[in-house]
């Protein structure tokens, strides 16, 4: 008789690998890739990128320019073969991709600026946009980079609109339009600070600001069944000595109605960044990442986790924090999933980020007499659409690219008659606070994390003591101008760990810049904004600053604040211009 034993195990493996490779492929209803500029179709991990010629039904624009490097100069990476040519678009242009099932939808636009025939790429500035979403604002870059969105169509066309800045024009090397599962991103979310349920996912545009596999190597998207590209994070660890990398791929289990391989391959569950405390069991610290974002805008994170460190049950227990604030508090994945190297995800929403790092760190939970441990296998990090549907740029004007002279410090004007009556007058409101200690509290919460405290603290105390009720307390002008300068410094973090950073008073030990702007002698020193002459000041910048200055004379006392508050201003203008 023919008893269930009798086959012999290659049959087994080879139905096990028929079925896995059954269920990892990936047959999205709308699939739209194109290798722009390109003659020929171009094959990435088994997916075909139309050449440009049989793309052009779904482009309409008012020209074709083709531009392709000629040499092999493009550094070899998982999309470079896309890379070697692009599209110009010297007028707005539209891509139309009909959509046969409504729902989310990725869009990753291909970039690289090569110079090729009078065009160098790096120079374009443009926009990119969809009906409902505005997916990148005045866009320029000299590095090559893939942005990806996912965006729910509801209507049955796409539309991806390019839109070159004024007088410039707008470049792509390469475009794809897929479905993605419906059940990868659902509505639903665990909001942070404090942690409430979300909803509302459905609405929203996302861009992948980061896709990591933590412990783990590149995940390519041939190795992951939708696609997608993971990177590793050793570039995002704080600390790299903190961590050790576990591999375990093999022991990966998607267990029944939990996480699947669509939302994250083997290659991702099966690694991960462990706490490095396997030799010290009272460890206890952080084991922190760092995630560069635009600010201005609520993420959705996404945590990945599968225990392949554990070989017994109720061995981890951890805490999460999201920006310091807690996520995951004494977490038990082993109660979660029911079982050890289960796969697991759960999803976070962040308030609006006020500055360009996002963090994330691990740590152990003090409650348990279980070791100190704390691991993590992968995170996604999504920008979240605004009200106005746009993802693009910051929330804010971006203090990066030269455009602090616009913004800085307080999100008021310098006398407001409207409100309350401590607050009318700038400078006195702020010394409130700066008396306090607290003077954060009334800096535009868009900014408060960009602000060093250090740079706060010395600004400050610079204008706290422009402000003093005797003029003999007050600095002089080349006083104010030198401390301004050091504000900028410690802000820009030219000076690192220097012992004078917290020195109240370090005008007059240093620097022979001080002399020229106090023209060498002790008389002007307590006249407050009284200068003798303004010419022989070092450089253009300073010149300028102090016919500004010169403007806003008068009321001593009110006025010097005012400057003092502007001053800042006008030196980081100054230093950018
Ligand atoms: C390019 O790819 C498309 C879609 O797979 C196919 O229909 C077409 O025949 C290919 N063209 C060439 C020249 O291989
Ligand atoms: C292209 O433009 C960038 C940015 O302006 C510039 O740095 C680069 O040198 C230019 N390349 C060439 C080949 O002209
Ligand atoms: C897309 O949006 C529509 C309307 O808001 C919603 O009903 C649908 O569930 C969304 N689909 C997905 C996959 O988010
Ligand atoms: C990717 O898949 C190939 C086989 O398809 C495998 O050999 C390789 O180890 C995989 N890489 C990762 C990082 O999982
Ligand atoms: C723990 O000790 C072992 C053996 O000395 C060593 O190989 C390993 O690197 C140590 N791990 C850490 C995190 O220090
Ligand atoms: C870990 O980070 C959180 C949030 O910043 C902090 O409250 C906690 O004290 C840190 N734990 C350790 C051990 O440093
Ligand atoms: C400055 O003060 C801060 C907070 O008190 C402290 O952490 C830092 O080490 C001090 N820096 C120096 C150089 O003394």
């Amino acid at each position: 008789m023919m008893g269930f034993r009798s086959f012999p195990i290659w049959v087994f493996v080879f139905i096990a690998c028929l079925i896995s490779s059954t269920y990892s492929q990936f047959n999205p209803a709308d699939k739209y890739s194109i290798d722009c500029g390109s003659p020929t179709n171009t094959t990435i991990g088994g997916r075909v990128f139309l050449s440009d010629n049989l793309a052009s039904s779904f482009l309409s624009t008012p020209q074709n320019v083709l531009v392709d490097t000629g040499a092999n100069s493009i550094p070899s990476s998982e999309y470079s073969p896309l890379y070697k040519t692009a599209r110009i678009f010297a007028q707005t242009s539209t891509y139309t991709f009909k959509i046969n099932q409504p729902g989310r939808h990725w869009i990753r636009l291909y970039f690289y600026p090569f110079t090729a025939s009078n065009y160098n790429l790096s120079t374009a500035v443009f926009s990119v946009s969809t009906r409902d979403n505005s997916l990148l604002s005045d866009f320029q870059s000299d590095q090559g980079s893939v942005k990806e969105y996912s965006v729910n169509v509801t209507s049955g066309n796409l539309e991806i609109t390019f839109t070159p800045s004024g007088g410039s024009f707008a470049y792509l090397n390469g475009l794809e339009v897929v479905s993605v599962p419906d059940l990868l991103i659902g509505d639903g979310a665990t909001s942070l600070m404090p942690l409430t349920n979300y909803r509302g996912l459905l609405t929203k545009a996302l861009e992948t600001m980061a896709r990591v596999n933590m412990g783990g190597p590149t995940v390519t998207s041939r190795n992951d069944s939708l696609w997608r590209s993971w990177v590793p994070d050793t570039s995002f660890l704080k600390s790299p000595n903190l961590v050790t990398d576990v591999s375990k791929t093999d022991a990966v289990e998607y267990p029944d109605g939990g996480a699947t391989e669509e939302d994250a391959p083997r290659s991702v569950y099966g690694t991960a960044a462990r706490m490095a405390s396997e030799n010290d069991t009272r460890s206890n610290f952080n084991v922190t990442w760092e995630f560069p974002v635009d600010r201005g805008f609520q993420y959705l994170i996404r945590l990945h986790f599968c225990d392949i460190v554990s070989t017994a049950p109720n061995a981890i227990y951890f805490d999460v924090f999201i920006q310091d604030s807690s996520a995951l508090d004494d977490f038990d994945l082993y109660s979660k999933v029911g079982g050890l190297a289960r796969a697991y995800y759960t999803d976070f929403v962040t308030p609006s980020i006020n500055n360009n790092l996002l963090k994330i760190s691990i740590g152990p939970a003090i409650v348990r007499d279980s070791l100190p441990n704390a691991i993590l296998n992968g995170v996604e990090i999504l920008k979240m659409s605004n009200l106005d549907g746009s993802l693009s740029g910051s929330g804010v004007p971006s203090s990066s690219k030269g455009s602090k002279s616009k913004i800085v410090l307080c999100a008021r004007p310098v006398i407001d008659p409207s409100l309350a009556r401590e607050k009318v007058n700038l400078a006195e409101w702020a010394m409130v606070y700066q008396k306090k200690g607290q003077l954060e509290q009334i800096i535009d919460v868009t900014l408060k994390g960009d602000i060093k405290p250090d740079s706060l603290r010395k600004f400050g105390e610079t204008a706290e003591k422009c402000l003093a009720d005797f003029g003999v307390d007050r600095p002089s002008m080349g006083d104010v101008l030198w401390n301004l300068e050091y504000v900028l410094q410690l802000q820009e973090a030219v000076l690192q760990n220097d012992p004078d950073e917290n020195s109240t008073n370090v005008i007059g030990e240093l620097s022979p810049q001080i002399h020229d702007f106090n023209h060498g002698g002790d008389d002007n020193t307590n006249t407050g904004f009284e200068m003798s002459s303004g010419d022989d000041i070092s450089g253009v910048s300073m010149s300028k600053v102090f016919s500004q200055l010169v403007k806003v004379r008068g009321e001593i006392k009110e006025k010097v604040s005012v400057g003092g508050l502007r001053l800042i201003d006008y030196l980081v203008y100054f230093h950018r211009v």
